[in-house]
């Protein structure tokens, strides 16, 4: 097992990947926190898969548990249903001390570290992701939400987790297009900051695509490091977190469009990045072949390249209602080359269309 720490103060924790380590639960969990009762947070299928390892483990530990089961959908990230497990807590006699467990995706974890956020001002939280998004990214750094019928992730709270415990052999009952998906994330940390990782995927991708136990432990391993540094150098997102956006911009325009069923969240990523390092080009911060290697690198993985047709002007338009838009400025994440990024504040409106046109 390996373990990450992230450094946030009095709000640090550990962030534990392996194999085999959700019957482990329990066990970590007696250390960090004091209180006696423990609500496993998931879905029907993923309690059915992976529940009664938890609270076997959590039992033996000398928690009292109990499930709360949410519907699976982004739909479960709703006042509604984040209200129906306010109920749950209360029936269940819980406390201030007692502990949510986040079993499921990002869906299950955001909505839980909500709950957690605001049920009694504030109850511990762990986080323990099954899709290899919520290994790589939506685990860890804090971010809690759910939805408004406007927008999503409209209500919600920086509220950090006490652990994240990632055992990749989850992976191996994901959907393969979930763990595609989630891919997008990872070849992003290797665009941001991390050369070595961009390669060893385009390497390995045969290996990763086939689940490689090795191979899953050193990319979720690698992007949990990344996002880590990142977060404790701006936990709540004042500018430079705004790294971890790059292709989310053009990506979230194209669920928005796409009334976010047309195309996975990773997949959307994955064409937003292809063209946001086309408007880099663009805009001289790299070269063609940065272009080149990125798109290479998406096709390898199976995964969309070319944004469906939506038509550029309407993309912009949605890029403009994003909540990260000031005024007319559409902030941009830019690569400079693989392993190297810089958040810049408004790219010119018609090298942006002329991208998009391409
Ligand atoms: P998800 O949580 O909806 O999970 C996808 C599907 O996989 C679900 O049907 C789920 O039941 C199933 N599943 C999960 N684990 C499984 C397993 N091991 N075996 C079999 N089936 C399994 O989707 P997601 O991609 O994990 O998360 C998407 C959500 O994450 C969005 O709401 C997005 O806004 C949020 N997000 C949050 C952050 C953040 O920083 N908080 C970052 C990125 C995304
Ligand atoms: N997923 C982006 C962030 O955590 O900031």
């Amino acid at each position: 097992m390996k373990k990450l720490k992230i450094d946030l103060a009095e709000r640090s924790y550990e962030i534990l990947i392996g194999r085999n380590l959700l019957g482990r639960t329990g066990e970590f969990l007696r250390d960090l926190v004091k209180g006696n009762s423990a609500v496993v947070v998931t879905h029907p299928g993923i309690r059915r898969l992976y529940g009664d390892g938890v609270t076997v483990s959590l039992q033996k530990a000398g928690f009292r548990t109990a499930y709360a089961e949410v519907a699976e959908g982004e739909a479960s990230k709703s006042l509604e249903v984040a209200g129906r497990l306010f109920d749950r807590l209360v029936e269940f006699g819980c406390d201030r001390q007692s502990v949510l467990v986040a079993l499921g995706g990002g869906v299950v974890g955001d909505l839980t570290g909500f709950v957690a956020a605001t049920f009694m001002r504030g109850v511990p939280f762990v986080q323990v992701p099954t899709t290899l998004l919520a290994q790589v990214d939506s685990s860890v750094g804090g971010k809690t939400a759910v939805n408004h019928p406007r927008g999503k992730n409209l209500i919600g709270a920086f509220y950090q987790p006490r652990a994240v415990i990632v055992d990749v052999d989850t992976l191996k009952t994901l959907p393969f297009d979930e763990f595609r998906a989630g891919m997008a994330e990872v070849v992003k940390y290797g665009v941001i900051a991390d050369r070595a990782l961009f390669d060893f995927i385009d390497d390995n991708a045969s290996a990763i695509l086939a689940l490689d136990p090795a191979c899953l432990e050193r990319i979720v391993e690698t992007s949990c490091a990344i996002k880590a540094g990142v977060v404790e150098k701006d936990e709540r997102e004042s500018r430079y977190r705004m790294v971890l956006n790059f292709g989310h911009t053009i990506g979230h325009a194209v669920e928005a469009l796409t009334g976010y069923s047309g195309m996975k969240h990773g997949e959307a990523v994955a064409v937003g990045m292809v063209y946001a390092a086309e408007l880099s080009k663009a805009a001289g911060y790299c070269s063609e072949d940065v272009c080149r290697r990125l798109r290479a690198l998406i096709r390898k993985l199976g995964l969309p390249d070319k944004l469906p047709d939506l038509g550029p002007a309407a993309i912009v338009e949605a890029m403009y209602l994003d909540k990260k838009a000031t005024d007319r400025n559409i902030r941009f994440v830019l690569v400079k080359d693989i392993g190297e990024v810089e958040i810049t504040d408004g790219v010119p409106e018609p090298v942006l269309r002329k991208v998009l046109e391409n």
